[in-house]
C-alpha cells in the first residue's frame, strides 16, 4: 500500500480554538477533509492564550532553536472536534497576551506582529528539514496568507527539498514591514529584490510566499483570475500574471456536520429540504429572540460579517429604507468599522420592530440568523470565497450576492440565490427587488429553496482537487 502523504498545515487561526473569520473554519475543516481522503494532514498554530485553553491535553515534542521572540517550544495534540492532529508553537513571549491573534486591546496591530508571524513561518520550515525532532517530515508545506508567507522564503533559503504551496484568502492583506527588518528575520540580503519579497521599497510577507511557494491557489476560481488584474490584484497583479502558470483556484467546500440545519444544536427547531416547518419556527424564534414584530410574512433579510468596506454593507444602509417600506426586516450580526457600526445601531433604533444589529460576535446567533432568515445580504465589493453564503444555501435562505470571487463561483442567478454587477447601491437594490418579487411567488420561492438546500458544498471535491496537487507538487520536486 502507498503510504499516505504527509501535509503540515499552517495558519494563523483555526477553529474551535481561535477565530476572526472565514480562514479559521477552512483550517478546521479542509485538513479533516484531506485526512477523510486518507492523507495524514497535521495543523501547526500558534499558541495563543486561547489555544492552549482549549486544545485538550498537550504533550510537548520540542524545544526550538529559533532567531526571534524566544524561548519556543512545540507542543502536540488533538483538535477538540475533528481530532485532526494539532502542532501547537508555545512562545510566550510572543502569542501569550491580552487582545486577538493581530489587534491588541486597542484594535491596533499587535507592535511586533513581522516578528510573532515570522516565527511561525520560521518553525514550519524547520519542520520540514530531516531531523526536526517530529518523528515526521512533511511531504509537503501548505501555508496561507501572509502570515505564514514567510515560510516557503525560509524553506527555500534553508534547501529543505520539501514543496510549498500558499493559499490566498485575500490578498488585500499582505503583511508590508520597513525593510531593516530583513536581518532581524533572518532572511539573507539576496532575497530583498523585486525576484524576491521586496515590494516598493518595503518588505512583503505575502509577496514572499507568492514569489517562493512552488504553487499558488486562491479559495475559488474567480477570485483566481480576478487578482491577475489592476482592480482586485492590490499591487500583486504583475507576479500573479507571472506566476499565471503555477496558480489555481478551489473553491472552499463547507463544514456540513457543523451547518446542518437537520441536527444543529444552536437552533430551536432542526429542519431538512424535506421538511422545513422546522425553519418558519425557527424565524418565529429569531423574530422573538431579536425583539422584531412577530410575523410570518415579513421577509426577513440576514446579514452576518465583519463590518468592512471589502463586504459592501454600506450599500445596506443606503437600501435599507427600501426593504423597511416593503414591509421587510432585517437582522445584521457583526463588528468591525466604528461607522457601520453605528449604521446599523442607528437603523434598529429608529425601526426597533422591523431591525436588530446585535454588534458583536456570537456563533450561536450566526446559526440562529442563517437559519431564521429568508434571504441574506452578502453584496461584497471583492470576497476571495465567502463562506456565509453556502451555509445559507443549505439553511433554505437565499444569499443576495454580487457576481465576485467565491460568491459568483457558488451561487447561480434565479436558481440557488440572486446576484447583481454594478457597484452601487442602486444595482443591489433592483436585485433585492426581484428577490422580494420572488419571495411573494411561494411555489417558485420553495423550488429555489429546495434547490439551494440540496446543493453539494462539502469539501469532498475539492479535498481531492488539493491532495492531487501535492501528489503533483510532490512527483515534481523529486525529479
Ligand atoms: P471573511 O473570512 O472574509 O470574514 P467568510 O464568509 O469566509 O468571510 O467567513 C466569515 C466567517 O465568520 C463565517 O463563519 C461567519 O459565520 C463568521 N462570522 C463573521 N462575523 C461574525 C460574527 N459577528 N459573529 C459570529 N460569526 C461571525
Ligand atoms: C477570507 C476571505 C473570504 C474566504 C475566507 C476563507 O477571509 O475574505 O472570502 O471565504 O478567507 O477562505
Amino acid at each position: 500500500m502507498l503510504r499516505p502523504l504527509k501535509i503540515l498545515f499552517v495558519t494563523s487561526e483555526v477553529r474551535p480554538l481561535i477565530k476572526t473569520g472565514g480562514l479559521a473554519d477552512v483550517s478546521s475543516s479542509l485538513p479533516a477533509a484531506l485526512r477523510d481522503l486518507g492523507l495524514d494532514c497535521r495543523i501547526l498554530v500558534p499558541g495563543y492564550p486561547a489555544v492552549l485553553e482549549h486544545c485538550g491535553t498537550l504533550t510537548l515534542v520540542a524545544t526550538l532553536p529559533t532567531t526571534l521572540l524566544g524561548p519556543a517550544r512545540l507542543l502536540a495534540g488533538h483538535m477538540p472536534d475533528t481530532h485532526t492532529p494539532v502542532y501547537v508553537l508555545d512562545a510566550p513571549q510572543a502569542y501569550q497576551r491580552a487582545g486577538g491573534p493581530y489587534l491588541n486591546t486597542d484594535g491596533k496591530d499587535h507592535a511586533d506582529n513581522a516578528q510573532r508571524f515570522a516565527l511561525l513561518s520560521q518553525v514550519a520550515a524547520q519542520l520540514c528539514g530531516p531531523d526536526n525532532a517530529l518523528n515526521w517530515q512533511p511531504d509537503c508545506l501548505h501555508v496561507n496568507d501572509w502570515q505564514t508567507g514567510l515560510a516557503p522564503a525560509y524553506l527555500h533559503f534553508a534547501g529543505h527539498p520539501v514543496p510549498s504551496l500558499i493559499t490566498i484568502h485575500n490578498l488585500a492583506f499582505q503583511g508590508v514591514y520597513e525593510a531593516a527588518l530583513l536581518s532581524i528575520l533572518g532572511l539573507p540580503s539576496e532575497s530583498f529584490a523585486v525576484h524576491g519579497l521586496e515590494y516598493y521599497g518595503d518588505l512583503s510577507f505575502l509577496k514572499a510566499g507568492l514569489f517562493y511557494s512552488d504553487w499558488i491557489t486562491t479559495v475559488s476560481p474567480r477570485y483566481a483570475l480576478e487578482i491577475q488584474n489592476e482592480a482586485l490584484g492590490m499591487g500583486m497583479q504583475g507576479l500573479l500574471q507571472q506566476r499565471n502558470h503555477h496558480l489555481t483556484g478551489i473553491l472552499n467546500g463547507i463544514d456540513t456536520a457543523d451547518w446542518n440545519p437537520g441536527s444543529d444544536l444552536h437552533l430551536t427547531h432542526n429542519f431538512t429540504y424535506r421538511a422545513t416547518a422546522g425553519k418558519r419556527r425557527c424565524k418565529a424564534a429569531l423574530q422573538a429572540e431579536l425583539g422584531l414584530a412577530q410575523s410570518a410574512d415579513a421577509p426577513l433579510f440576514g446579514v452576518v460579517s465583519r463590518l468592512t468596506h471589502q463586504k459592501g454593507l454600506d450599500w445596506v444602509l443606503q437600501i435599507a429604507q427600501g426593504i423597511l417600506t416593503q414591509g421587510g426586516q432585517i437582522a445584521i450580526l457583526g463588528t468591525g468599522e466604528p461607522l457601520l457600526e453605528a449604521g446599523f445601531r442607528q437603523l434598529a433604533n429608529q425601526h426597533p420592530k422591523q431591525v436588530a444589529a446585535f454588534i458583536g460576535y456570537d456563533e450561536g446567533l450566526s446559526h440562529r440568523i442563517e437559519a431564521g432568515a429568508d434571504l441574506f445580504l452578502m453584496p461584497s465589493r471583492f470576497e476571495p470565497c465567502g463562506l456565509n453564503q453556502m451555509y445559507s444555501q443549505r439553511y433554505g435562505t437565499l444569499p443576495v450576492v454580487r457576481d465576485t470571487g467565491g460568491l459568483a463561483d457558488s451561487v447561480s442567478d434565479g436558481v440557488d440565490g440572486f446576484s447583481f454587477t454594478g457597484e452601487t447601491a442602486h444595482a443591489l437594490w433592483l436585485t433585492v427587488e426581484r428577490a422580494l418579487a420572488a419571495y411573494h411567488d411561494r411555489p417558485l420561492w420553495r423550488r429555489l429553496q429546495q434547490t439551494a438546500m440540496r446543493k453539494d458544498s462539502s469539501w469532498e471535491k475539492s479535498a481531492r482537487e488539493y491532495a492531487a496537487l501535492y501528489a503533483q507538487l510532490i512527483a515534481q520536486s523529486q525529479h
